[in-house]
Order: structure tokens, then C-alpha cells, then sequence
């Protein structure tokens, strides 16, 4: 027989050739060989090895690596996640091939959200590009990245969509909208997979949270989701659905309950609709302790019946507590559970694991030994061009009074605010294995591109917040906010006074990062009240003021808008982030980055999104009636409309032309527009096409996205974007639960933004 495997797996497996014969091979990556391949091998499993393959266990301070490394070597473990360095990963698989009796190598997983060693914007900034070749290059590079640790698995992407700037998660997925979402989610599987999860620098995908954990009420993580069916297979199923479709491996369950049942418990949803209706074939894995966490639910007794019931349920693998090891033998003795569906569930382990191509070499991701990388955080092993680029087209323009951006790189320009010289905040949350000290900050990234050519004067100007209560909450488990120990009123004075010496301000402020993060709900989504006391003392100067804002949700800019000449969306733009926005700041990237959200006025608008439902009594802003829809304290719209974003030139958009006023029956209509660059600037837009069912059986939204394309144009440059429209992007979840095309009228609407469109329409026959 012709062996394929690495050294380090030729020199161990020579110590035990009898079982390595009988597991790794060269076996081919084919479903069927696989299934064969699995089934036999369950044949030689006891129960307590099956058992132990369905724990993932996370390595922290609860579980230090020796005390796993004597689990491992009883078969008591699966998978491992929370190890990152390939030193590691490689004594853990090694503790498999020495010690365990049937040497079923480990998968290795971790919170790859965007990036691994080089930190990409957040997914929120990321989807702000709109653009799939940026979503692709962070997969491909995150999963280079990941794969290059030695790891074989990432709980990625977050395809949860959310209309709750309230919740802290939002930051970690792509925005409000369903169809966005899906192609980036789409987008970030098949770039992070690449051909095959088994390919030495691709990393299987877990999409997470199925379902609906967006959608949590009043934003408070980890609440409850009630909603209908129809919301729910229209609006929020479709991303996870696209991801599966894409040939994701994993499915990560949600904590929260969906219409009164815990996912983690609900075998409607994970086998009626995951494995019947969409025939997903790969692993499903319950999130952190939701196990133990059926019990607070008020699902399960006790210890004993939250395994029975989330095993029964569909949840193959658990994360993170040992509720599946200590119970399932004794179930198993007692009849509660068969040894059927223990094997149901190990089998989909086996199965991933057989497509990581971990049965042809245990050692696929790590290489020899002596390849190890001797400092893991090594600069060589960075990709900070790609960084920058992606980083650059995330960050959106929100107002730009007189054309203040772009700044000259000449003069004195003040630097103010804490967001402007901190590494640590600007990776953004879950920025997996990114070192902040590797961050290049905004003053680092404004001094590069000034180079001496501007004066740049720079003052903290406040705390990221003067509330002891949300500071001591932000330091909790770690130190994650700095506190400046000069008073406010001197932080402010000083800002005051640098401001004054310039020509132009540069105000960075926003959240600190761990205020958009897991656990992170906010009942106020404006930024702290002390940075907003600095931002007016700033305008009182007189000096123009560019608000650059760094933060992980749509926040409430009224303030913002109102005092600032130039407003910045920049997200958490990552390890280049400083780089990035200086480029935007000087001119040298004219900014193209659309909202993925409407940003509300106030918290009390939540939730606002632009494919709402019209109601009876729609508001008519030019003419106000009382008796319609609408709040009398505050505007009805959002401050910034869903896809709004602005550019340094001028770009306008055509009449839309169809190439036929009525669609036949599963035919196509392709609608048309010209988008011209009208100034003396080349730049990019996204062009944004939406639709609306003017007459159907149920109440349908005001207008829904169907497609996007992002053009960059030249000055006084002209492109023709076509978009085929085709019957699936007409249908719907009728009131009996049908996906139905209904025929009548439907308005096609273009335009740059949700608010501002040209538009047409066509009948569907
Ligand atoms: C809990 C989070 O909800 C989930 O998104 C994450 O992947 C796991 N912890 C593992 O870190």
C-alpha cells in the first residue's frame, strides 16, 4: 500500500503499524467511500469511545491543557478548541497517535470571524464593501491563516441576521438585510473551504447561530425569538440556508429559544428542516453549555434529560460542557437512548473528520515538526496588504459638509479622541489570534501617509467613558479599557488647546471594543456621553471637525451629524486598520462603503429596517396626517438609510430599462441603468437593486434587495448594470406556509441607496 502522510505521522505510526494499517490510508474524499469507510470503524468503537468522540472541549483555565491531554489519551475527546499555535495543536494530536487506543485523530477549531493572525475589519465593516471579492480574500487569507496554526475548523460565518442595533453580536455578522447576508455568508464558506476542507490551507465552516439569534428580543443577548413562520423563512433562514448550500460542513445551534423551544431542543429544526428539508449532511455542534442550559430553559429536568433530549433532538456534537460524557453511558444502559442514535451522532463526527482529510493524514495541517513556525506571531506571517485593501472599502462617508474630506497633507491637523492612538480596540472583538500590538492605529496610519509633510498634533481628549459601571464591566474578566488618570476636565482642556493650534480636527471616537462584542446589549446606542461633551467642546472652537467613528453596531449619530463637517463610519478596520482610514482620510482611496443597516435616530425607533411592510396608514412625510404610522417626537425614517454611503465624485443613475414590461411565466426580465462618475474624481459605488410585489395574497415589504453590483468608474466614466430578474427573486412564504411567485405588478427600484431609487415596473404574468 502507497502511504501519504507527513513525517512526524510516518515516525509515530511506525512505533503502531497494525492500527495504522487498519485507519489511514490514502482514502479517496468521496461520500461513498467515506460512509464505508465510517460504518466500519464504528464496528470497532466501544460506547465510551463513541461517547468521547462527541465532546468538544474548549482549553481555558477550567480545562488546562494536561488535564485534556489525559482525556485524550483515554479517547474521552473529539475535538479541541481555544488552542492556536501549531506547538500545541501538535502535542495534543500526538497524545492521539501515541497513546489512544484507536488513534481517531482530533479536530482542531477556534472563532475565526475575521482573520486569524491578521485582523480584517468585522464582519459588519467587511459586508459594508459589498463586495464578494473583499468577502472572498478574508476567507481565503483567514482560512490560509487558520489552517496554517493547524487548525481544521472555524465557528464561521455569523449568518444571524439582526434588525437590533441593541445587541452587542450584530458586529459580528453582515447587517439587517437577508439577501446581503446570504451572498457574503455564501461568499465566506466557499472561500474559507476552498475546493475541499481537506486541502492543507482550507478550514471547514460552522455556520452559526441556527436560527434566528438575531432576532432576540429588545437586543438582549441571549433572549428569547418569537416571531412568524413566514418572518422566519423569508427573512432569516435563507443566509444559513445559502451557507449550507455553498457545502458548509458544520451547523453551531443557537442559545436561544425560537417560538418557545431552545434550538438546542428542537428537533423541527434540526432534523425536520435541517437534514429532511435541506439534506444537510455535516455536523451539527451545540454552542457553549447550551446543554447544561435546557435546564434554565425549562425544557429538561435535569442533567440526565437535557442530554437525552438535545441528543434526540439532533445536536451531534457538544460544546464545552461534559454533560454528553457523563450521562450518555448511563442513558445508554437504561434504554432512554439507543445505541443508534449514539452512532448517528458519532457518525457525523467521523464524517467531518474524514473530510478534513484527517483519516489520510492526522498531521495535514501542522507538516513536520521541524516546520513550525519558531515565533508564531512572526510579521512574515501577516498579510497586511490584503488587510488594508478590504479595510479601505468598508469604511463608509456619512456627511461631508463643503467638501472638508479629503484633507491635504499639509498644515497642522489635531488628532483627538481614544479611539485615535489605540491598537487594542481597533481589531475589533473576536479578532481570533491578532495581536493588537500589531495594529497600526490612526495616528500611526496618519502619520505613514503625511510623512512629515503635515504637522500632526495629537490629545486623548477623553475616556472611551466616564461610567465607573460600564468601565468595570468593560475590565471584568480582562484589562480591556485604559482609563487616563488626568481628570475630564483636564483630558478636555488639553483637546481644547491642541485643537485650537490646528487647522482642521480629527475626532475618533465611538466604542471601545468590548461594547460590541457576545454579552455586550446596550439600552443607549449613542456613544458615551463624555465623548460627545469633547466633540462639542471641539466644535466651539470653530476648527473644521471630521468625526471618524470606531464601533460594532449602528450607533445614534444625531449629535454627530449635526456638529461634525465630515463623518466617517470606519467599524473595527482591523491589524491595517490606521493605514486604512488615513488612505480615506488623505484622498488616496476614495471612500465606496455602504451601511448593511439603517442606523436609527434613537433607541426608540428599534427596530427600523427598510423592508418593512407598508401598513394601512402608511406616514406621508409631505403630507403629515396624525392618524398614520409614524412617532410624533422624532423623524419616521432612519438618519442613514440601509445602503447609503457617499464618495469624494458624483455618481447618478439612469431611468431603469426593462427589457420587457412583463416577465412570463418562470421567465427572466433584465432591468438596466447607466451609472455615471459626473466628478473629477475616479471612485466605485455598489449599484442596488430592490423590488416590491405591489398586490399579493399577503402584505409583502415596501421594497426587498435582489441584487447588487459594485462598479468603480473613472472620471466622466459611464457603465451600463444589468440585472437579470428571474421568478425566484419574486417569491415568498404565502399565509399557508408555500414559497409561491404570485402574479401581478412588481416596481423595480435602482438606485445607490434604499431611499433614493429610479424606478420602473413589470407585470408577472
Ligand atoms: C459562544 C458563542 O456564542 C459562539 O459564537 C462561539 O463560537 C463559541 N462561544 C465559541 O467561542
Amino acid at each position: 500500500m502507497k502511504w501519504i502522510y507527513s513525517v512526524s505521522l510516518a515516525v509515530t505510526l511506525a512505533m503502531q503499524p497494525a492500527l495504522a494499517d487498519e485507519l489511514f490510508g490514502p482514502h479517496p474524499l468521496t461520500p461513498e467511500a467515506r460512509d464505508a469507510f465510517v460504518t466500519d470503524l464504528l464496528t470497532k468503537m466501544t460506547l465510551d469511545e463513541k461517547i468521547g468522540q462527541l465532546r468538544l472541549i474548549s482549553v481555558g483555565p477550567d480545562n488546562p491543557k494536561e488535564a485534556i491531554r489525559d482525556m485524550i489519551q483515554h479517547g474521552q475527546v473529539g475535538a479541541i478548541f481555544n488552542t492556536v499555535t501549531r506547538q500545541d495543536i501538535r502535542a495534543m494530536q500526538d497524545q492521539v497517535m501515541q497513546l489512544s487506543r484507536l488513534k481517531i485523530p482530533l479536530f482542531f477549531a477556534y472563532d475565526v470571524v475575521h482573520g486569524q493572525r491578521t485582523a480584517f475589519p468585522i464582519p459588519l465593516g467587511v459586508a459594508s464593501s459589498w463586495d464578494l471579492d473583499a468577502v472572498a480574500q478574508v476567507g481565503r487569507i483567514s482560512a490560509y491563516e487558520a489552517a496554517d496554526d493547524g487548525l481544521n475548523m472555524t465557528w464561521a460565518p455569523m449568518v444571524d441576521v439582526t434588525r437590533e442595533p441593541r445587541w452587542g453580536r450584530g458586529s459580528e455578522g453582515f447587517g439587517e438585510d437577508t439577501y446581503l447576508t446570504s451572498e457574503m455568508g455564501r461568499t465566506m464558506v466557499k472561500s474559507m473551504q476552498g475546493k475541499s476542507a481537506a486541502d492543507r490551507y482550507s478550514v471547514m465552516t460552522s455556520v452559526k447561530h441556527f436560527a434566528a439569534y438575531g432576532a432576540i428580543e429588545g437586543g438582549r443577548d441571549y433572549n428569547t425569538v418569537d416571531m412568524s413562520p413566514q418572518r422566519l423563512f423569508q427573512d432569516y433562514l435563507p443566509p444559513y440556508k445559502a451557507a449550507l448550500d455553498a457545502g458548509s460542513g458544520g451547523v453551531m445551534v443557537a442559545l436561544n429559544s425560537l417560538n418557545g423551544m431552545p434550538a438546542s431542543a428542537d428537533s423541527w429544526l434540526l432534523k425536520d428542516v435541517l437534514r429532511d428539508d435541506w439534506q444537510f449532511k455535516g455536523i451539527t455542534i451545540s454552542d457553549h453549555g447550551a446543554i447544561k442550559e435546557l435546564i434554565k430553559h425549562g425544557v429538561a429536568s435535569d442533567p440526565q434529560d437535557a442530554v437525552r433530549v438535545a441528543l434526540k433532538s439532533g445536536v451531534n456534537m457538544s460544546m464545552s460542557d461534559e454533560y454528553y460524557s457523563k450521562y450518555l453511558p448511563g442513558l445508554v444502559k437504561r434504554g432512554a437512548v439507543s445505541e443508534q442514535e449514539i452512532d448517528d451522532a458519532v457518525r457525523h463526527v467521523l464524517n467531518v473528520k474524514y473530510d478534513m482529510g484527517l483519516f489520510n493524514d492526522p498531521y495535514s495541517h501542522l507538516g513536520p515538526k521541524d516546520s513550525d513556525p519558531v515565533d508564531t506571531n512572526a510579521e512574515s506571517r501577516l498579510h497586511r496588504a490584503e488587510a488594508r485593501d478590504v479595510a479601505r472599502k468598508s469604511i463608509v462617508l456619512l456627511k461631508n459638509r463643503l467638501e472638508t474630506l479629503p484633507l491635504k497633507k499639509s498644515g497642522t491637523i489635531a488628532l483627538i479622541g481614544p479611539l485615535a492612538d489605540n491598537q487594542r480596540d481597533i481589531i475589533g472583538s473576536w479578532s481570533a489570534a491578532a495581536v493588537a500590538k500589531q495594529a497600526v492605529t490612526l495616528r500611526q496610519g496618519m502619520l505613514n501617509a503625511t510623512a512629515g509633510k503635515a504637522t500632526l498634533l495629537y490629545a486623548k481628549g477623553a475616556n472611551i467613558s466616564d461610567d465607573k459601571g460600564i468601565v468595570d464591566f468593560l475590565n471584568l474578566y480582562e484589562q480591556a479599557v485604559d482609563t487616563d488618570a488626568r481628570s475630564p476636565q483636564q483630558l478636555l482642556d488639553d483637546a481644547v488647546a491642541t485643537a485650537k493650534k490646528a487647522d482642521v480636527v480629527v475626532l475618533a471616537i465611538g466604542e471601545a471594543r468590548g461594547m460590541a462584542h457576545e454579552a455586550s446589549s446596550r439600552t443607549d446606542i449613542t456613544t458615551p456621553p463624555n465623548q460627545l461633551k469633547l466633540l462639542a467642546a471641539l466644535k466651539a472652537t470653530g476648527k473644521p471637525v471630521v468625526v471618524v467613528l470606531m464601533n460594532g453596531r449602528p450607533l445614534a449619530l444625531v449629535k454627530e451629524y449635526q456638529q461634525s463637517d465630515a463623518l466617517l463610519e470606519t467599524w473595527f478596520s482591523g491589524t491595517e486598520g490606521g493605514n486604512a482610514i488615513a488612505d480615506v482620510l488623505f484622498g488616496d482611496y476614495n471612500p465606496s462603503g455602504k451601511l448593511p443597516s439603517s442606523f436609527p435616530r434613537s433607541v426608540g425607533q428599534i427596530p427600523i429596517y427598510y423592508n418593512h411592510l407598508n401598513t394601512g396608514r402608511p406616514y406621508n412625510f409631505e403630507k403629515p396626517n396624525k392618524y398614520t404610522s409614524h412617532y410624533y417626537d422624532a423623524a419616521n425614517g432612519p438618519l442613514f438609510p440601509f445602503g447609503y454611503g457617499l464618495s469624494y465624485t458624483r455618481f447618478t443613475v439612469s431611468p431603469v430599462k426593462l427589457s420587457s414590461s412583463v416577465m412570463p411565466r418562470n421567465g427572466t426580465v433584465n432591468a438596466s441603468v447607466t451609472v455615471t462618475n459626473r466628478g473629477d474624481r475616479d471612485g466605485a459605488t455598489v449599484v442596488q437593486l430592490y423590488l416590491r410585489d405591489q398586490v399579493a395574497s399577503i402584505s409583502r415589504p415596501v421594497k426587498e434587495l435582489k441584487g447588487f453590483k459594485r462598479v468603480m468608474l473613472k472620471a466622466g466614466e459611464s457603465q451600463t448594470v444589468t440585472f437579470p430578474i428571474d421568478v425566484d427573486a419574486l417569491k415568498f412564504w404565502n399565509a399557508r406556509m408555500q414559497q409561491v411567485a404570485e402574479p401581478g405588478k412588481f416596481s423595480v427600484m435602482i438606485g445607490l441607496d434604499s431611499a433614493t431609487t429610479q424606478d420602473a415596473e413589470f407585470t408577472y404574468l
